[in-house]
């Protein structure tokens, strides 16, 4: 089957003044027939469909003429709606016949737009951000406090260890450089190999390169997605310093056998928790078992600041040495003076703003991811040809990015199915790719990695953001069935065994 193509918003716009030509022109190379006419910041002034282009050609409209916002054949009273609309309004005008519908925001700029096949776009993750998130960035505006002094830092990290029930707390200006912090203050670099699942985003892999140690790749487990416990065996040697686990899609890693692994092997552990913050192992919050635990705050995760970490240490000491490490190594008694060649990986107070504003409601935001993934679930439990995120009785993911594997269906197609879910307004992902399989990563690999290789061609992840309403994800699912069933007609009907 042929993908077909996301139709960027882009494709329907015509700034005016333009000439006849170029509008017939992007009528043309949309396929859908119409344009929205805009000024120069996108505000909508009219629509123009090929039944206006015939009718203003009879009048005898030339190729050449201009057209502005004053033409006679321009509809400046078009049907428009809200960026928002509820999918049920949006139907109810797509059936009174309007073709496309114009989606602006609150200041009259075309946003998206809707059709039959396209309702509108589901964006796979974004951020929630409120008032308080607002005013707390412009106290630090309006004061000055715009690097990484002021009063919002502090109490950034406090509320982190609060929720998370202890550790040390470090603010730092992205997840992965929050990893590189936790091994360079635990005492890792040259010569040290660090075991680390294939399945993964390359931030767990660069930040050990970066580190000056060495990654070795492990398979991860068919059933939970995280480390292989027998990969860590296999791949043991006597430069082996550390683990570092990922609770990849927010899924928590066998933790305590990795612990009684590494306690056995006198083997550090580095949590990558930048997809899981929330989720528990045994009623615990993942980021407190290992000797530091690592999340980001980037603006598709659960809590954002932007761009933005956080290194969580178990150890005082280690958290001592990191923090000068954090600030470019200077001692905190003796300004200028360097203890160690450290780092800039301060975060900003306005990074900290952010994430003040955002921890105070942690609960409500996973609350509502968590009622997200409850309806996909529901909805999606009886599709044999697909399977769902791990589940189990002792952890609970974190609900971050919601993931399906599908079964039984012809390579690359679910490549096909991720197109046409775009053209479809569903913004869906594939799963990360095998580290091994990428140049930069091939050296790390050691043998094979079916596991890796297997959830890596199968996983799609679907919109997860904290904005879909109660409607959008039954909608979103009838599409993704629809869709489904157009790739793998067999398998989506009848389920197939796995692999
Ligand atoms: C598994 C994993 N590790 C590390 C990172 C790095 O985080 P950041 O993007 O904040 O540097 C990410 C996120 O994006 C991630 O998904």
């Amino acid at each position: 089957m042929k993908a077909r193509d996301k139709i960027p918003l882009e494709l329907l716009l015509v700034a005016l003044p333009a000439t006849f030509q170029d509008v017939l022109e992007a009528i043309n190379a949309n396929h859908l027939g119409v344009v929205f006419f805009v000024d120069a910041d996108r505000r909508l002034i009219g629509i123009f469909t090929d039944g206006d282009a015939r009718r203003a050609l009879l009048e005898g409209a030339t190729l050449g003429d201009t057209i502005t916002r004053d033409t006679e054949y321009v509809n400046k009273s078009p049907h428009y709606l809200p960026l928002g609309a509820k999918i049920s309004d949006i139907w109810k005008l797509l059936e009174q016949g309007v073709r496309c519908i114009p989606l602006l925001d609150s200041d009259g700029r075309v946003t998206d737009f809707s059709t039959r096949d396209r309702i509108r776009q589901f964006m796979v993750l974004e951020p929630d951000i409120g008032e308080q998130e607002i005013s707390n960035v412009l106290e630090c505006v309006t004061s000055g406090w715009i690097s990484s002094q002021g009063r919002f830092i502090g109490k950034f990290e406090e509320a982190f260890a609060t929720y998370l029930g202890g550790g040390h707390t470090i603010a730092v200006a992205n997840g992965t450089v929050a990893l590189q912090l936790g091994l360079t203050a635990l005492g890792i670099g040259a010569g040290d190999e660090v075991i680390v699942p294939d399945f993964t985003f390359g931030a767990s892999i660069n930040a050990i390169i970066h580190s000056g140690a060495t990654p070795v790749l492990a398979d991860v487990d068919k059933d939970n997605w995280t480390i292989d416990l027998a990969e860590m065996q296999r791949l043991l040697t006597p430069r082996t310093k550390a683990i570092m686990p990922v609770h990849i899609y927010g899924q928590p890693a066998h933790i305590d056998e990795i612990k009684a692994f590494a306690d056995s092997n006198g083997l550090f552990i580095i949590e990558d928790c930048a997809e899981a913050l929330g989720a528990t192992y045994k009623n615990r919050r993942v980021g407190l078992d290992g000797d530091c635990g690592c999340f980001s705050f980037f603006a598709n995760k659960s809590i954002t600041t932007g761009e933005g970490g956080m290194v969580v240490f178990k150890d005082a000491e280690v958290a001592k040495r990191a923090r000068v490490l954090r600030d470019h190594g200077m001692s905190p008694k003796k300004r200028y003076w360097h203890e160690y060649a450290g780092f800039n990986f301060r975060m900003t107070n306005m990074q900290a703003a952010i994430g003040v504003a955002q921890m105070d409601r942690i609960d409500e935001l996973l609350d509502r991811k968590k009622m997200i993934f409850q309806t996909y679930d529901k909805l999606l439990s009886g599709v044999d040809s697909l399977s769902l995120l791990p589940s189990n009785d002792w952890s609970e993911n974190a609900c971050w990015l919601y993931t399906v594997i599908l079964k039984g269906h012809a390579e690359g197609s679910r490549d096909t199915l991720i197109a046409n879910l775009g053209y479809r307004g569903i913004d869906a992902r594939p799963g990360f790719y095998p580290m091994h399989e990428m140049e930069p990563y091939r050296e790390y690999g050691h043998g094979a990695y079916p596991v890796a290789s297997y959830l890596s061609a199968n996983s799609i992840s679907l919109p997860s953001s904290f904005g879909l309403a109660n409607e959008d994800i039954p909608h979103i699912i009838e599409i993704f069935l629809d869709e489904l069933s157009a790739i793998a007609p067999n398998a989506a009907l009848a389920g197939t065994s796995e692999q």
